[in-house]
């Protein structure tokens, strides 16, 4: 187990380059997949657009967001063992956004299912709102992460 730390020590920057790669992946999904949805809450229901966009969010909740996801948290879980970070503050709290983050990732997942089912939970000002969390949750995390003001 240790001759794998060790290994795994020697590989810090590539494991860390790979991290940062699939958390801009990850990013890149969490911003457009809320924007799309702003467009689909203009279209009718069972609209051949309303189909269309159907299509378009489950394209990116497949192909990007959902392989991301995993890939980011099984780096940043092996760093964070390479590294024994586990009792630092900045990564206690960087945990604790990366769970949120997660959690919003769950909250659009279900959100998509009640559009694609005709429905329109939120006004466009409220989705719009919600559109901002995951810009603000990556500037406090790379704070957290860079800065390490705790
Ligand atoms: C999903 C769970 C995640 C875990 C467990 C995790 C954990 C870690 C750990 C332990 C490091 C190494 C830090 C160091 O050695 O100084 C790291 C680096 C980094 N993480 Fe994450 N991370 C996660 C997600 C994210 C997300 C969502 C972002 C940005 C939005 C992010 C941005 C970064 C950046 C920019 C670095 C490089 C920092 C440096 O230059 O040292 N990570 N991550």
């Amino acid at each position: 187990m240790s001759d794998l730390h060790d290994l795994l020590g020697l590989a810090y920057p590539w494991v860390k380059a790979a991290h940062v790669t699939f958390v801009i992946f990850w990013m890149a999904g969490l911003f457009i997949l809320p924007r799309f949805y702003v467009y689909h809450h203009e279209t009718t229901p069972g609209s051949a657009e309303d189909r269309a966009w159907i299509e378009r969010e489950d394209r990116v909740r497949t192909i990007i967001l959902t392989p991301a996801i995993i890939i980011v948290w099984i780096l940043g879980l092996t760093l964070a063992w390479i590294t024994d970070a586990w009792a630092q503050g900045w990564f206690i709290g960087k945990l604790a956004m990366v769970v949120g983050l997660s959690g919003y990732q769950g909250w659009l997942a279900s959100y998509g299912k009640r559009l694609a089912a005709g429905k329109r939970p939120l006004d466009n000002r409220t989705l719009r709102i919600m559109n901002e969390i995951p810009g603000v949750a990556a500037a406090v995390i790379v704070v957290l992460v860079i800065v390490k003001p705790f």
